[in-house]
C-alpha cells in the first residue's frame, strides 16, 4: 500500500505535465505576438537635437485615421505658443484625445505634420520628445508597484523629498500617509487597490515631479469628486500658469482663463477664441455652457 501511494503521485504530476506543455505553448505564442510586435512609430535615421522648448508646437493641416481607416481628425490646424494655455472642448468622442496624443507621437498623423519650434516632430527621438511632456490622462496609468516607484516613474534618483512635496501638490501626500506602509505600499495591478480619484492625484504627482515645460491635461480631474477636483484644480492652476499646457477639459468652468479654447466637432475645429468671445458667437460653445450651467 505504501508503495502504491507514493507512486501515485508522481504519476499524476506526469499526466498533469502533458497538458501543461500545450497551455505554456499557447502562452508563448501570445507572449511572442507582442515580443515581435511592429512598432509604427518610427525613429528618425538622423535625429535632430532637441534641447528644450522655446517657441511654438504647430499644427499644420493634421488629418489622422486609426487602423480602421475612418478619419477622426480632418485637416487640423492649431498654434501652440509656448507658456499659453490651450483648451480643447467638444463632445465625447469629438477626436480631443486622439488630437492630444499626437504631441508626443504616440500615434503619427496620416496628413500634415506638427511642428516643434518649426522641426517637424517626428525627427527627434521619441525619448526626447517625450521628456518634454507631461501627460495626465482620463485613465492613469500605473504599475503595479510602491506608491514611491509610481510617482518617481521615469525620474532618475527622484529623493523622498521631492517626491513627498510633488504629492503635497497634488493633494495626495494625506491619503498616502493613511495607508499602512505610506509611500511603500503596493497599489495592485493598474493601482487597482486605490480609487479613481486617487490614481488620478498619483498622476498628477508624477507630473509635478516630472516638471516638463509642456503638459497635457485629458480630463486630468474626471475622476475626482468636486471637493476634492476644487484643490487639484488649484494644483493644476498653479502648474499651468508657467507652462505650456494643452487642457481637455469635461467641466468649462475650468477652462474660462485659457488663452485660446477650440471647440472640436465630428474631428474639426469649428470654433476658437476665448471665453467671453465664444459665448458671444452663440453657437457651439454657448450650447455646451448652458447645459452645464443648468
Ligand atoms: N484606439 C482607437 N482605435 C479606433 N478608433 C478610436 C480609438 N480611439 C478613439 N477612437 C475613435 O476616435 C474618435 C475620437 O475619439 P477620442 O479622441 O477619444 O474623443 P474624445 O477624447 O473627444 O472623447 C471616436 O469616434 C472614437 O471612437
Ligand atoms: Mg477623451
Amino acid at each position: 500500500m505504501t508503495i502504491v501511494y507514493s507512486v501515485l503521485a508522481p504519476l499524476k504530476d506526469f499526466s498533469k505535465a502533458s497538458y501543461n506543455i500545450p497551455k505554456g505553448l499557447a502562452s508563448m505564442e501570445r507572449v511572442d505576438r507582442i515580443m515581435n510586435a511592429e512598432n509604427d512609430i518610427k525613429e528618425p535615421e538622423s535625429p535632430a537635437s532637441l534641447d528644450g522648448f522655446n517657441d511654438s508646437i504647430e499644427f499644420n493641416g493634421v488629418s489622422f485615421s486609426y487602423e480602421d481607416g475612418k478619419e477622426v481628425l480632418h485637416d487640423i490646424s492649431l498654434s501652440i505658443p509656448k507658456g499659453r494655455t490651450v483648451a480643447l472642448v467638444g463632445q465625447s468622442g469629438s477626436g480631443k484625445s486622439t488630437l492630444a496624443d499626437l504631441i508626443p507621437r504616440y500615434y503619427d498623423a496620416c496628413a500634415g505634420s506638427i511642428t516643434l519650434d518649426g522641426t517637424d516632430i517626428r525627427n527627434f527621438r521619441v525619448k526626447d520628445l517625450r521628456s518634454l511632456i507631461g501627460n495626465v490622462n482620463q485613465e492613469a496609468i500605473l504599475f503595479n508597484d510602491t506608491i514611491f516607484n509610481n510617482i518617481a516613474f521615469g525620474v532618475e534618483n527622484a529623493t523622498m523629498e521631492q517626491v513627498v512635496a510633488a504629492a503635497k501638490i497634488a493633494n495626495a501626500h494625506d491619503f498616502i500617509m493613511e495607508k499602512e506602509d505610506g509611500y511603500q505600499t503596493n497599489i495592485g495591478d493598474r493601482g487597482g487597490k486605490l480609487s479613481g480619484g486617487q490614481r488620478q492625484r498619483i498622476s498628477i504627482a508624477r507630473a509635478i515631479l516630472k516638471n516638463p515645460p509642456i503638459l497635457i491635461l485629458d480630463e486630468a480631474t474626471s475622476a475626482l469628486d468636486t471637493e476634492s477636483e476644487k484643490i487639484v484644480q488649484e494644483a493644476l492652476d498653479r502648474l499651468t500658469s508657467t507652462r505650456t499646457t494643452v487642457v481637455i477639459a469635461h467641466r468649462l468652468s475650468t477652462i474660462r482663463n485659457a488663452d485660446e479654447i477650440c471647440v472640436l466637432h465630428e474631428g474639426r475645429i469649428v470654433e476658437r477664441g476665448r471665453h467671453d468671445e465664444l459665448i458671444a458667437l452663440n453657437g457651439y460653445y454657448r450650447k455646451l455652457h448652458d447645459m452645464q450651467s443648468l
